[in-house]
């Protein structure tokens, strides 16, 4: 039987290049401590489609855009023939060819607003510019992304599934075998590189790499790189380091609305149990500079969410709060209780940087 050379190594590069990043960015996904590690990922995804994109251009028979089947026709006969074994494609059938370009589209979607979502939300990477005219706004660039994201599943799911189907209907054409090797049993002209491409795949495939390792061995690369201010409260306002940090976490003052600071502050006698009293002018002085600092005046992410879900809520405690039960649902009652915690509101014990006003996924602590 002929054989055809179908997939050539660039393009059979890119499509595990594509499945290794894909699983990569998924399973990073599984810790918020992670969150870099995925905006490298993804960011790298985005190095490699445009490589695809330029190759679909530029690229080899088969390979090229030109040459898939994106004709509602085309597909319509390929489905009604879909059983007669002697209907075969060398490249991509029309339906496998209508999946590519909404895997390509979707993936490019995913990238660009998981860069808006990270920029906005995190105010970390490229488009961190846009997080202080959107923060009102992250929870809807985070749902797009998770959007898209998911959308590229069920087009994967496609994707395997048309592989599996055509490997039960044309059980000797190779297909399955041809993105390893890149070659079908079919009669046709195989596809071939110019040196032209090489030299391009070269620059496609090599910089996805580089670009991969670079993001990830440099730490603050502007892929990854916080915007978000530390904040040195000892030497801004030692009272209130001392006075409220003696006892627990010194909680910044952006992690409570105004109304709850002033009421926690009115009744210091009787705080959680504990008589937390200050002198009156301490205790003007400290309110002062809550108030000034309050949820309401802070553009980060935890301000925002915990803003939002004090919302007619007369509450003094984060912990109690359905935004803080909400993330640290997957916590166990044991690591609250362990020796090394102690308490829900021991928040320095698994956010290394809360004392410095803020709470990034990247310093959450592996508990
Ligand atoms: C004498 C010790 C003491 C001092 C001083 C103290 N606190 Fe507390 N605070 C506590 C205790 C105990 C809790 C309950 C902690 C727990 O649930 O584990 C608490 C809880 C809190 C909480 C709620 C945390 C949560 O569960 O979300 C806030 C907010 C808070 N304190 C703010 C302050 C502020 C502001 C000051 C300074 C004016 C202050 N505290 C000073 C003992 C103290
Ligand atoms: C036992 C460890 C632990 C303690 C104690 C703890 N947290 Fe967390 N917190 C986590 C983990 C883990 C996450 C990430 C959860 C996830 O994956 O969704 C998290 C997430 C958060 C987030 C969301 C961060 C983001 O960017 O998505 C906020 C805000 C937060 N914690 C605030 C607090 C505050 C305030 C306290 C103290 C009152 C506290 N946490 C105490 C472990 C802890």
């Amino acid at each position: 039987m002929k054989r055809v050379y179908v997939w050539t190594l660039p393009t059979r590069l890119f499509h595990w290049l594509f499945v290794v990043l894909i699983v990569a960015a998924w399973i990073s996904t599984e810790e918020d401590r992670w969150l870099n590690i995925h905006a490298v990922i993804g960011s790298t995804v985005g190095v490699l489609v445009m490589f695809r994109i330029v190759w679909g251009i530029i690229g080899p028979r088969y390979s090229r855009f030109g040459d898939f089947h994106l004709s509602f026709s085309a597909l319509k006969e390929y489905l009604l023939s879909l059983l007669n074994p002697s209907r075969r494609t060398i490249g991509h059938n029309p339906a496998a060819s209508f999946v590519m370009i909404a895997m390509l589209s979707t993936v490019v979607l995913a990238v660009f607003s998981g860069m808006l979502a990270y920029g906005i939300q995190e105010n970390r990477g490229l488009l961190a510019s846009l997080h202080t005219g959107f923060f009102q706004d992250m929870e809807m660039f985070e749902e797009i992304h998770e959007f898209f994201a998911n959308l590229l599943w069920v087009l994967i799911v496609a994707h395997v599934g048309g592989v599996l189907v055509d490997r039960l209907l044309h059980k000797n054409d190779r297909t399955l075998n041809s993105i390893i090797d890149g070659y079908k049993n079919m009669e046709g002209e195989s596809a071939a590189l110019s040196w032209f491409q090489k030299v391009v795949a070269i620059i496609g495939v090599g910089g996805t790499i580089a670009f991969l390792a670079y993001a990830l061995s440099t730490p603050n690369n502007p892929v990854v790189a916080g915007y978000n201010e530390k904040i040195d409260y000892a030497k801004i306002n030692p009272v209130f380091v001392n006075e409220c940090g003696s006892c627990h976490t010194l909680y910044p003052p952006t992690l409570l609305p105004k109304e709850s600071w002033a009421k926690l502050m009115g009744d210091l006698s009787n705080h959680f149990g504990d008589d937390a009293s200050l002198d009156p002018a301490d205790q003007q002085s400290i309110l002062a500079y809550l108030l000034a600092h309050s949820a309401e005046t802070s553009d980060q992410e935890m301000s925002v969410k915990m803003l939002k879900t004090f919302q007619n809520r007369d509450m003094i405690a984060m912990t109690q709060t359905p935004f803080w039960k909400k993330r640290h649902k997957d916590i166990s009652e044991e690591i609250f209780t362990s020796d090394h915690v102690k308490s829900r509101a021991n928040c320095k014990a698994c956010h290394s940087d809360v004392e410095q006003g803020t709470i990034e996924d990247s310093a959450i602590k592996a508990i």
